[in-house]
């Protein structure tokens, strides 16, 4: 056995996790729970398997409290003594780690980030982010509320009694800090940092500009002129609705998940000194909601950046994809984010299998639903999901039969193998004898049979022997089909647009013509619809546009709404009844997870008709895309959401113009060198398709042109 290999640091330092377990200058006690509750609930480990490594380092407890009415003055003095001892603590960490400080109530906070400045005293100055719904800068001689809570800011900036704002430690810079999301503050306060020079973004201003633009103001206000910069977030910064369980809860707050993708932008930051998460109330939290938007604040803030984690792909992962450089973590709809917090248009749509974009919430809530009834029996038993799903494919397609597999390949192979099965014993053709025609630029998947019937070398390179009986005609031609078939023909299989192939379109008539060829043949139409099917052409399925019924149909991608693979062989019971129990099967194929999933999917699909927008923005975006036409463009092809810009072949390549557009926010990707290709959602709007059109005709054109 070799020796295990250790976890790689990436390029980030190791964080420790430091428990500020005091509530000494709030009006409760409840807020000292939080750093033992959010450990109990695992938070160190969860940040670790998300690639982050972490430590738990200490909790450190003040003494006894002083009584709620105790003088204001002892209970300075009490806040101040113990924000000593947590700035002496994490000024005295390895120079290499990067604290992560669970508060305790705000003032706390004082003790943080004296501490974290004097780590950063001797290369300059700290700048500091605070994400609170108050601007926690009153003085004990203007406060309204006698809290402590509320002094912190104003004390870290060398306002307010010394017991707080003398604790050692430089005083921050107002130039260099700036508060978040505020919406609740007394004039004291304000005029406090006016007249020192705070910026302050109101949650006013965070709805009318967006969360991610007024965060990269206040980076900017943090980070220029410092030697690093510290992330305060008071929790009650987020709406109460995601985060009931703060000690001063307001109104009209922070989108929580907004708030995780704005603090994405720290992993893009090497200058990040420390963050700090203050004032959760466990006794509110009672299911632990709260406790994992902390954890998910945390993660989004601390985990590895795209460069680690291209690292670790290309370290661990086997070679046999190249991704553009680009780490996504998370979808909606048509967008994905990156784990720096970028957002880019999602113009591939999972190679057509998002068809109703990501985390589409009805198929979320039929994944969740299903995730936590029963997910898989194996097809020993049935369950209560595939008999529901196999009579609506069978009524909404038209067919006798279906049968579930996984993946898109695995549908193929079914198909094949009752294409086969269906010669000998249906067809008359002599035992091993059976041949399958596909056609020239084919993609049918990556299985060794698969591959045997491709016509791209790649593809077939090193993989032999292949299975005998596989022949190619070229695509497009029904003449071709009509000489290669001999008796022992079983099947002839085809995309209705061959989407891996370089979006090629048929001539109109074609699939009509094989049928017909087929029929008289006896010959199986076989069509490959996991791409083309569920309305990415802009008809239900590819065929609908030659008016062909084929005689197998394989459903794939789409099926499975972007969340898992569900793939399915529909055909009559001339060809279906060749199965007997045992002839064929998986483990996973027809599991009720997939097949819940794949229900809610037809019924969104049936329910907006989707196809009918995709034939209608499709042919826009073509027509727009034909209007502007850069001049390295070849040729524009497609059918409604399933388009090739072919690129001339002495010009740019297709590839590069991907590499450029995912820096305008737009992922796309090239096939075949010369082929750009868009497969959005089929749920994209019109102006964010013509956004994107308008975007790549503007990167082709910039292109040097050579040909
Ligand atoms: C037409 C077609 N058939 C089959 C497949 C294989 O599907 P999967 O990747 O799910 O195995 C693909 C995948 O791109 C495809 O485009």
């Amino acid at each position: 056995m070799p020796p295990p290999i250790p976890l790689s640091r990436g390029s980030r330092a190791t964080v420790r996790v430091v428990g500020a377990a005091a509530a000494l200058g709030a009006p409760g006690a409840g807020p000292a729970a939080a750093p033992d509750a959010l450990l109990a609930a695992g938070l160190p480990e969860r940040l670790n398997i998300r690639g982050i490594l972490a430590e738990a380092d200490a909790v450190l407890r003040p003494p006894a409290p002083p009584a709620l009415d105790a003088p204001m003055a002892e209970r300075l003095a009490a806040a101040g003594a113990y924000a000593r001892r947590l700035a002496d603590h994490l000024a005295a960490l390895p120079a290499d780690s990067l604290p992560l400080v669970l508060g305790g109530d705000h003032s706390v906070a004082v003790g943080t980030w004296r501490g974290i400045a004097r780590r950063l005293q001797a290369r300059g100055a700290l700048g500091l982010i605070w994400i609170d719904a108050h601007l926690d800068s009153h003085t004990d001689a203007s406060t309204h509320s006698g809290n402590i809570h509320g002094m912190p800011l104003a004390a870290l900036l060398g306002e307010g009694a010394e017991a707080l704002s003398g604790v050692p430690g430089p005083r921050l810079d107002p130039a260099h800090v700036c508060v978040v999301g505020a919406r609740a503050w007394e004039d004291e306060e304000l005029e406090r940092l006016t007249r020192l020079g705070v910026h302050v973004f109101t949650m006013h201003e965070v709805r009318r500009r967006g969360l991610d633009t007024v965060f990269r103001d206040a980076l900017a206000i943090a980070r220029n002129g410092t030697a690093g910069f510290g992330v305060s977030l008071d929790l009650d910064a987020v709406d109460p609705a995601a985060m009931p369980a703060v000690l001063c809860p307001e109104p009209d707050g922070l989108d929580a998940q907004a708030l995780a993708d704005a603090l994405h932008l720290l992993r893009g930051c090497g200058d990040v000194a420390a963050l700090e998460i203050v004032e959760y109330l466990p006794e509110r939290d009672p299911r632990g909601g709260c406790a994992a938007w902390v954890a998910a604040f945390a993660e989004a803030a601390l985990g590895p950046g795209t460069h680690a984690l291209r690292e670790k792909e290309h370290r661990f992962g086997a070679h046999n994809y190249a991704p553009l450089p680009v780490v996504f973590q998370r979808g909606e709809g048509v967008w994905l984010w990156d784990v720096e917090g970028r957002r880019y248009l999602d113009m591939m749509g999972a190679y057509s299998a998002a068809a109703f974009g990501h985390s589409h919430p009805r198929l979320v809530r039929a994944l969740t639903e299903q995730a936590g009834r029963l997910a898989l029996t194996s097809r020993a038993f049935s369950n209560d999901r595939l008999p529901l799903l196999l009579e609506r494919l069978c009524v909404m397609f038209g067919y006798r039969r279906a049968l579930p597999v996984n993946t898109g390949l695995e549908a193929v192979e079914t198909a094949l193998k009752a294409a086969r099965k269906w010669a000998y014993q249906v067809k008359g053709v002599p035992t091993d004898a059976a041949e399958i025609i596909a056609c020239h630029g084919n993609f049918h998947g990556r299985s060794i049979a698969i591959v045997g019937l491709s016509s791209v070398a790649q593809y077939r390179h090193g993989f032999g022997p292949f299975p005998p009986g596989l022949k190619l005609v070229p695509y497009g031609d029904p003449q071709a089909l009509e000489e290669a078939i001999t008796p022992s023909t079983a099947a002839f299989l085809v995309e209705p647009v061959q989407a891996e192939g370089g979006i090629i379109v048929p001539p109109s008539g074609y699939l009509s013509r094989c049928a017909e060829i087929c029929r008289r043949h006896n010959v199986l139409l076989i069509a490959d619809e996991v791409q083309t099917g569920l309305g990415r052409t802009g008809r239900l399925l590819g065929c609908d546009h030659d008016g062909v019924r084929p005689d197998g149909l394989i459903l794939g991608k789409a099926l499975g709404g972007g969340l898992l693979p569900v793939s399915a062989f529909l055909a009559d019971n001339a060809v279906m009844d060749v199965f007997q129990p045992g002839d064929h099967g998986s483990t996973f194929g027809g599991n009720p997870l997939g097949a819940a999933v794949a229900l809610e999917v037809l019924d969104l699909l049936f329910e907006t008709r989707i196809w009918e927008h995709a034939e209608r923005l499709g042919a826009h975006l073509r027509e727009r895309l034909a209007a502007r036409r850069p001049p390295c463009v070849r040729e524009i092809r497609g059918r409604g959401l399933l388009i090739g810009i072919e690129l001339h072949p002495d010009g740019p390549s297709a590839a590069l113009a991907a590499e450029l557009l995912l820096a305008r926010g737009l992922a796309t990707r090239d096939t075949h060198r010369s082929v750009l290709r868009l497969s959005p959602p089929l749920i994209i709007d019109q102006d964010t398709a013509e956004w994107a059109v308008d975007t790549i005709c503007d990167v082709l054109a910039a292109l040097p042109q050579r040909h």
